[in-house]
């Protein structure tokens, strides 16, 4: 079997690749990244040892993916700029160009020359203004959701794949939703066969976490490396809550996935740790102490951004149902893991996060 991971040396590509060697040896896997976030270089010694063959390529030139020889079982497309807050102060250029132009080059490759394709989208192609307008209640440690929501979508258990797409959702938002929808007419129009993913945060080993994107991560190292930290947003409490999810949970539900390609062509999937695995950044702090046995100043901002949310748990009712999968790997233990590598690699990871 081949496999081609678009994206294949950031967070989640490198752990679905060494997921997928150390399933079965035998599958030619071909990670294939342009090397823009910082840190994604430090996965590709990890390869050579997996026999995981790297490709430097941009998914904005077709012609890089046209030069990958052979072709592929399977293309899982992992690539993109996965800031929420891309664009918002200068270009969106690069944005547009990587989470659209480039997504539709590589379902354009998928069409001739790998036909089942696994899409990682994002739970931030739901509209901003209804999640800011969520009923919540404050607890001691976090925003909950109060019952009786007026939206469609929401219930005690997060958000539902319908819930509304159809107002602004941030540039990153907007350019997963055109793509989900481009793929889905490459589904109905050429037989390709995919499906969505709409990931929540994701989190583990391995991310190379900022402030604007996988903040998870930055909080655990900033705890270990010593260094301050700042509650941003919603009176500045720290109390806004996501969910989170493993790669190796979301490994196994791709696999199931990619079993069933058949049946669940063109479907759409909210994937997340759910209510289960969640946590607000008040109760990762404490986790944080718990892991690294440090206390960092933690400064507060009131104000949020224009694309800050309050609350996100994914409602994935719909993937559990389709492919009997639910999250294995708990808050503590995601927090410890991470804790755990940054340990094990303190000299190299130093200079990332601090
Ligand atoms: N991490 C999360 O919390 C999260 C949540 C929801 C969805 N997702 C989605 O999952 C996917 C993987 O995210 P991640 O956390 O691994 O991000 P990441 O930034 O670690 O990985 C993305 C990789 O894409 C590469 N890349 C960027 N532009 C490229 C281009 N033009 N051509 C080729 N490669 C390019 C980067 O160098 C990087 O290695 C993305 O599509 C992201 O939108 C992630």
């Amino acid at each position: 079997m081949r496999i081609l991971i678009t994206g294949g040396a950031g967070f989640v590509g490198t752990h679905l690749a060494l997921n997928f060697k150390a399933a079965d040896a035998a599958t030619k896997i071909v990670a294939f990244d342009n090397l823009k976030r910082r840190g994604s270089e430090i996965n590709l010694a990890k390869f050579k040892s997996a026999g995981i063959e790297f490709v430097h390529g941009d998914i904005r030139q077709p012609s890089d993916l046209e030069d990958l020889s052979g072709n592929f079982d399977l293309m899982i497309e992992a690539s993109a700029e996965p800031s929420v807050l891309a664009g918002l102060n200068g270009s969106p250029q690069y944005v547009l160009q990587t989470n659209l132009t480039g997504t539709l080059n590589c379902l354009e490759f998928a069409r001739r020359r790998a036909p089942q394709v696994i899409f990682l989208s994002t739970s931030r192609v739901y509209s901003i203004a209804p999640l800011r307008r969520l009923k919540l209640r404050e607890t001691d440690t976090r925003f909950e959701l109060l019952p009786n929501q007026e939206i469609a979508g929401i219930s005690q258990d997060g958000i539902a794949e319908n819930f509304p797409t159809n107002s602004p959702r941030s540039l990153y938002g907007a350019t997963k939703l055109a793509s989900e929808m481009i793929l889905q007419e490459y589904v109905e129009s050429y037989g390709v066969r995919a499906v969505v993913n709409r990931c929540g945060v994701l989190a583990g080993p391995g991310q190379f976490g900022k402030t604007d994107q996988g903040v998870f991560t930055l909080w655990v190292a900033r705890h270990y490396f010593n260094h301050p930290l700042t509650y941003t947003g919603f009176g500045g409490s720290g109390k806004q809550v996501r969910d989170l999810l493993h790669p190796r949970d979301l490994f196994e539900l791709i696999v199931k996935q990619f079993e069933r390609l058949d049946d669940c062509s063109g479907e759409v999937f909210n994937v997340g740790g759910g209510n289960g695995v969640s946590t607000s950044l008040l109760e990762l702090t404490d986790l944080c102490r718990q892991a690294t046995g440090n206390r960092v100043e933690i400064n507060s901002v009131a104000s949020s951004t224009k694309v800050d949310i309050p609350f996100y748990i994914s409602d994935c009712a719909f993937a559990s149902q389709r492919f009997g999968w639910r999250p294995n790997l708990t808050t503590t233990e995601i927090v410890t893991e991470i804790a755990d590598w940054i340990k094990q690699n303190e000299n190299q990871l130093k200079a990332v996060f601090t």
